[in-house]
């Protein structure tokens, strides 16, 4: 990593950087006005009436008091058009920010849970991601999200509905509510999703009680391909060997990481970064925490005085960590070093 002139323009260099984004809940991504005009679309009756009535309800400190907000909002989403809208419109403003890559999780059951058939909703996020291809040239792909705070036969039960749209979903996570639910519970959930063919990951949320022991399942038991959050990881020295060893990618996300604990965890996630793990930055709920990923690689840029060499190597970790054909990843990988050098940073 050498920048050969300088100073480089990092804002400049951050905005045409060709990105690629690994942790986004299309769920995370409904904004203020699209669901004040589902919620007219619908004809659901919602508390608010004005953009600014729904941002003032986006409130929280914490993980439970996020997905508090969170799951309620959902309402709104109820046909094919909705979720084709919700996809669309966050691949819309994702291609506007340079990025070329996004694998972008979805919550089934926050919708199979209120009666919004599975098909609805992956046949709406699927023809998003075909027509962004087509439109904008973005490339994307779907990874089914288990609520961890559901049961485990909910969750294998999900995976086997799934089963039938299985060219369409590249991988499985689990997301929502962590206390007390650690990885181990879905052991059997994740092993058959193997067996399917499906890539895994799991998030290991910022400072969860057990965060140490659930990323240790996630890696030993669970045997994950990436983990969501986990930079409680630089606790732990063995478990940071381990996942170097196994070039594991760690989709961290900066500006939520504000929102639920007050602090971006910009010293731990530099630290890992330096360290050789394969970290990237991330916007997870972007209309929730006002970034999406420009504002996440300011903010950490700004935040922890990240040289264009080290941007440059958290988009490059970002491709590495994809869920690419090899022939995809070395297209991205060369169009990131050609960006590089044209600011002569490599
Ligand atoms: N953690 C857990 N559940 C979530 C998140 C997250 O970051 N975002 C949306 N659901
Ligand atoms: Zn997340």
């Amino acid at each position: 990593m050498t920048d050969v002139t300088s100073p480089v323009d990092l804002t400049a260099f951050i905005a045409g950087l060709p990105k690629c984004e690994l942790h986004v809940h299309l769920e995370g991504t409904l904004a203020p006005e699209l669901k004040l005009s589902l919620a007219n679309r619908n004809n659901i009756a919602i508390a608010e009436t004005t953009v600014a009535e729904v941002e003032a309800t986006y409130q929280f400190d914490s993980l439970t008091s996020f997905l508090a907000i969170y799951y309620p909002a959902m309402n709104v989403l109820l046909t094919d058009d909705d979720f084709f809208d919700l996809a669309f419109t966050y691949l819309t403003k994702a291609a506007s920010q340079g990025v070329r890559h996004v694998e972008m999780f979805f919550d089934p059951q926050a919708h199979t849970g209120r009666g919004v058939p599975f098909q609805t909703v992956i046949r709406g996020y699927r023809r998003a991601v075909v027509t962004a291809q087509a439109q904008l040239g973005i490339s994307a792909e779907l990874i089914l999200c288990f609520l961890r705070d559901l049961s485990a036969e909910f969750a294998m039960a999900t995976l086997m509905e799934s089963l039938p749209y299985k060219d369409w979903i590249i991988g499985v996570g689990l997301d929502s509510d962590e206390r007390g639910n650690p990885p181990s519970k879905f052991a059997a959930v994740f092993a058959r999703a193997r067996t399917e063919g499906y890539m895994l990951t799991m998030h290991c949320d910022i400072d969860q009680v057990g965060s140490i022991e659930h990323i240790r399942q996630a890696l030993e038991e669970i045997g994950v391909d990436r983990i969501d959050h986990g930079s409680n990881i630089v606790e732990s020295p063995a478990l940071v060997a381990e996942a170097k060893r196994r070039g594991i990618g760690f989709t961290c996300c900066p500006v939520s990481n504000s929102f639920v604990t007050h602090d971006m965890k910009s010293k731990e996630i530099v630290e890992l970064l330096r360290g050789g793990l394969k970290v990237t930055v991330n916007s997870d709920d972007p209309a929730y925490f006002g970034g999406y990923m420009t504002e996440n690689y300011a903010a950490l840029a700004e935040h922890a005085g990240l040289t264009a060499a080290e941007v440059l190597a958290l988009a490059r970790n970002a491709f590495d960590a994809a869920w690419l054909t090899s022939r995809a990843r070395s297209g991205f990988l060369d169009e990131l070093d050609a960006y590089g050098a044209s600011f002569g940073v490599s």
